[in-house]
C-alpha cells in the first residue's frame, strides 16, 4: 500500500522554527522517521512539501489512483483552507490529519481544522509519533 505524506507551509523549516514547540529535528529527520516506521508496517511512502495552498490541492488531486492513503499536516492551512478540504472530499482517499503540536491546547484560531471534516482521524500533540500513529491507523484500515 502506498501512502503520500503531505506537509504544508513552514514544515520544511522544522528544527529551525519555534523549536520550543516543534523540536530540534529537521524535516529530513521526520522523513527518515516516517520511512522507518512505514517499512515495518509494509507501507510505502512518498513525501510532498509545499508552502503554497494550490500546490497542496494539486498534490491531493494527483494522488487519485496512485496512493491508497494520505497523511496530511496542512500546517497553517489547516485553519483556513476550504480548498484543501474540498480536494480531500473529491478524491475520497482515506486521510489522517496530523499535527506535531496539540492544536487544541494553543491559540484559539488553531482549534479549527477544515480538513478534519474529510479525514478518518486527527492525531495531534505527539510530535513525530503523530505520524507513526497515523501510519498505524492507515495500515489497520487498509489491510483489514
Ligand atoms: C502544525 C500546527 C499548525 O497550527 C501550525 O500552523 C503549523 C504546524 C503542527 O504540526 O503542530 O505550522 O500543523
Amino acid at each position: 500500500m502506498k501512502i503520500l505524506v503531505i506537509s504544508g507551509p513552514n514544515l520544511n523549516l522544522l528544527g529551525i522554527r519555534n523549536t520550543d514547540i516543534y523540536g530540534h529535528q529537521s524535516y529530513a529527520d521526520l522523513q527518515n522517521y516516517i520511512q522507518k516506521h512505514a517499512e515495518s508496517l509494509q507501507l510505502q511512502t512518498a513525501f510532498y512539501q509545499s508552502n503554497m495552498e494550490g500546490d497542496i490541492v494539486n498534490a491531493i488531486q494527483n494522488a487519485r489512483g496512485v496512493y491508497d492513503g494520505i497523511i496530511l499536516n496542512a500546517a497553517a492551512y489547516t485553519h483556513t483552507s476550504i480548498a484543501i478540504l474540498d480536494a480531500l472530499e473529491a478524491v475520497k482517499i482515506p486521510c489522517v490529519e496530523v499535527h506535531l503540536s496539540n492544536i487544541h491546547a494553543r491559540e484559539e484560531f488553531r482549534r479549527q481544522s477544515y480538513p478534519a471534516r474529510a479525514c478518518i482521524a486527527q492525531i495531534a500533540g505527539c510530535g513525530f509519533r503523530s505520524y507513526r500513529y497515523a501510519l498505524m491507523e492507515l495500515a489497520e484500515m487498509l489491510y483489514a
